[in-house]
């Protein structure tokens, strides 16, 4: 089964969509196998956004997502990356479609509430970066026959 790490962004758990955004990767049918609360260290925070380290918007991206508690999730299922990205919606939230969680919440490129992995591989990166092995738990829920064929 694929895995994908998520995080709720400080905008999103300011503003109290914690509880509505995890109960739509519930409802889809996917399954959460990690989950914490956390403030996100300057350091964490550098490295997760590594990738955009050179753009204009870095030190930005980063005083936000280090200025309030984060919600970090590993979620399980068949496809669950895509899926998940499709679920969250485009990066500007004024673009983003309607029923996507952007498109739903999201005014400003900068406060897009929610954070997908893009792949397998920085999915995996992430995974490992944000969670510690004895973090993830490994379940199957009874529901799984009335989810999958
Ligand atoms: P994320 O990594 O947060 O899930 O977002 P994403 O894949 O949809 O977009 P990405 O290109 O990876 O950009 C990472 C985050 O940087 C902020 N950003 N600001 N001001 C800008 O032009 C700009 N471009 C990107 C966004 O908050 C975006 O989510
Ligand atoms: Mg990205």
């Amino acid at each position: 089964m694929e895995r994908t790490f998520l995080a709720i962004k400080p905008d999103g758990v300011q503003r109290g969509l914690v509880g509505d955004i995890i109960s739509r990767f519930e409802t889809k049918g996917f399954t959460l196998v990690g989950l914490k609360l956390m403030k996100v260290s300057r350091e964490l925070a550098e490295q997760h956004y590594g990738v955009h380290r050179e753009r204009p918007f870095f030190a930005g991206l980063v005083e936000f997502i280090t200025s309030a508690p984060v919600v970090a999730m590993v979620w399980e299922g068949d496809g669950v990356i895509a899926s998940a990205r499709k679920l969250i919606g485009a990066t500007n939230p004024l673009t983003s479609d309607l029923g996507t969680i952007r498109g739903d919440y999201g005014v400003s490129i900068g406060r897009n509430i929610i954070h997908g992995s893009d792949a397998p591989e920085t999915a995996q990166q992430e995974i490992s970066l944000w969670f510690k092995e004895d973090e993830l738990v490994s379940w199957q829920p009874t529901i799984t026959p009335w989810i999958y064929e």
